[in-house]
């Protein structure tokens, strides 16, 4: 432990500030000792004893990768009871009920598991709702586990401080926790119902799992930090200790899309879950049950001809009037059928929202793509685009709502993150947009237009340093292709050159301050 204890501060500070600018993670000096534990982890895996060079190699454009193995490990204390309440209300009111009762018919626990526990919260939120459907330790098991052996050490200790029962209501808290030392310990009652043990998802096999054991699966906001193979490979697993009728909870921006076919998806309550698939115990299955074959993406620049070809018959000047020599149609005779309108591709459709977002024409905008997004329900530009008319339009929380739909299906969709953080700065709420830039850098760090906006939200924060990073980053793009954006937002510069003047532009106005 001395060795841990040894990492100079200087190294952990520099790294909470890569952690921040990198991912959105805030890592104050109170969460250090995680910090500390997790370079002990990972400093050996690549042969460096001294930190300060470990930092030096995150900084470096080879350290992303390096960067998503550390992440998962600084990452526990991002979790809370009862967390995503609308997806723990379905779990509690129709989930879980029908689980317990098949079990207890069938003479068996019902089996849950908690895969990236953190430090307990999750588990023991599900443990809670199995004793108040009086479950006990021989009708219930809830496994929990995670790869961060001091998040499980913590977990098992079952003591919360106070600030973390944010959540919990004040009859829970009464039934299920004892007041000790200004915070909170689990009472034994809820402890008895949980196995805690060290696990690493993204090993190949699971040797700890039976096959087709496991009713309940909640993995929320793990698999996010995870690359496609991985999770291809994790849900896989999951799929094969799942029961028949089993079901899987992802994080709110998670989905199995372009990942799993295997598992059909279920509104419950509200939201959505994922489901093994079995001919009986169905829920309402959502409009969303059998997805569409998703459309390839749109390139800028399909749509981008498509828009120029509209300009062009919108410019040209309007056909000669039929010949007034036309007979009229002979009496007996059906009228001529009218002639079948082509019917419009997709790409020219978005072209068509595009030019009425151009002409300042929002009603007609929305409706437009309104209409592509219920037909097109898995085409992520016009979806984006939808969100973005409504942010035009001043709709904020529709707007928001149209980009979360965007993440849900496709969750390392980075305009999405830019366009979360302009409704977010827009509406005031810095903190959010920082937050979302910053996980869209994570995703793409040479997006010089997230930069840039960084700087910007930086700038209103008073953070000056951090703006003047920010800026600085979005200058350094200038020779990176360019990254053509999904869905249309006036306005934004086209170029990394254009950011970098504006970039250029802000950071010498700061400096002179
Ligand atoms: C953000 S927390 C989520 C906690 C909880 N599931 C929730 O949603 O509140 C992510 C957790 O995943 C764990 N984790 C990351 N990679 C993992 C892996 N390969 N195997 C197991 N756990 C992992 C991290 O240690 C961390 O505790």
């Amino acid at each position: 432990m001395t060795e841990v204890l040894s990492i100079e501060r200087a190294s952990l500070d520099q790294l909470a500030s890569l952690l921040l600018e990198r991912a959105g993670l805030k890592i104050t000096p109170d969460g250090y000792y995680g910090l500390r534990l997790a370079l002990h982890a990972r400093m050996p895996a690549l042969g460096i004893a001294d930190a300060a060079e470990y930092v030096g190699r995150l900084k470096q454009r080879a350290g992303e990768h390096e960067l998503r193995s550390l992440i998962p490990l600084v990452t526990v204390g991002k979790t809370e009871f009862f967390r995503d309440t609308r997806q723990f209300l379905a779990f509690e009111k129709t989930v879980f009920p029908q689980v317990l009762a098949k079990a207890r018919q069938e003479m068996r626990q019902a089996k849950l598991w908690s895969a990236g526990c953190a430090t307990g919260e999750e588990p023991y939120s599900l443990a809670m709702v199995g004793l108040e459907y009086a479950a006990n330790a021989a009708s219930l098991d809830v496994w929990a586990t995670d790869l961060n052996p001091a998040a499980v050490d913590n977990a098992q200790r079952g003591y919360f401080p106070a600030r973390r029962l944010v959540g919990v209501s004040e009859e829970r808290i009464e039934r299920f926790f004892k007041p000790v030392d200004g915070g909170y310990q689990v009472n034994p009652e809820v402890r008895s119902l949980i196995r805690f043990e060290g696990q690493n998802l993204a090993a190949p096999v699971w040797p700890q799992v039976t096959a087709r054991s496991l009713d309940v699966i909640f993995c929320r906001n793990v698999i996010i930090y995870f690359d496609q193979p991985t999770i291809i490979g994790v849900m896989e697993r999951f799929f094969e200790v799942l029961r028949p009728g089993g079901w899987l909870f992802l994080g709110y921006s998670e989905s199995l899309f372009k990942i799993s076919t295997r598992f059909e998806m279920v509104e419950v309550g509200g939201t959505f879950a994922y489901q093994r698939p079995t001919g009986t115990f169905r829920a309402t299955p959502a409009a969303l049950l059998s997805p569409r074959p998703s459309s390839p993406p749109r390139s800028a620049t399909d749509v981008e001809t498509a828009l120029r070809q509209l300009k062009r018959q919108q410019a040209a000047p309007l056909p000669a009037p039929p010949p007034v020599t036309t007979p009229t149609p002979a009496a007996g005779l059906p009228p001529a059928p009218s002639k079948p309108q082509p019917k419009r591709t997709p790409v020219e459709r978005l072209a068509e929202v595009i030019d009425a977002i151009e002409r300042g024409d929002f009603p007609k905008a929305l409706r437009s793509a309104r209409r592509l997004v219920d037909d097109e329900p898995e085409d992520l530009a016009a979806r984006l685009t939808l969100g973005n008319v409504h942010a035009l339009m001043g709709n904020v929380d529709e707007a928001r709502e149209a980009y979360r739909q965007a993440l849900s299906r496709e969750p390392l969709c980075v305009e999405a993150r830019l366009y979360l953080a302009l409704a977010a700065m827009q509406g005031g709420q810095l903190d959010e947009a920082r937050t979302e830039l910053t996980r869209g850098l994570f995703l793409e760090p040479s997006l010089a237009i997230g930069h840039y906006l960084l700087g910007q939200v930086n700038e209103q924060l008073k953070d000056k340093d951090s703006a003047l990073r920010a800026y600085r980053n979005a200058i350094n793009q200038r020779k990176q292709p360019w990254h053509d954006l999904i869905g249309h937002f006036p306005d934004l510069p086209r170029s990394n050159e254009a950011v970098a003047q504006a970039a250029q532009f802000r950071l010498a106005a700061l400096s002179e301050r």
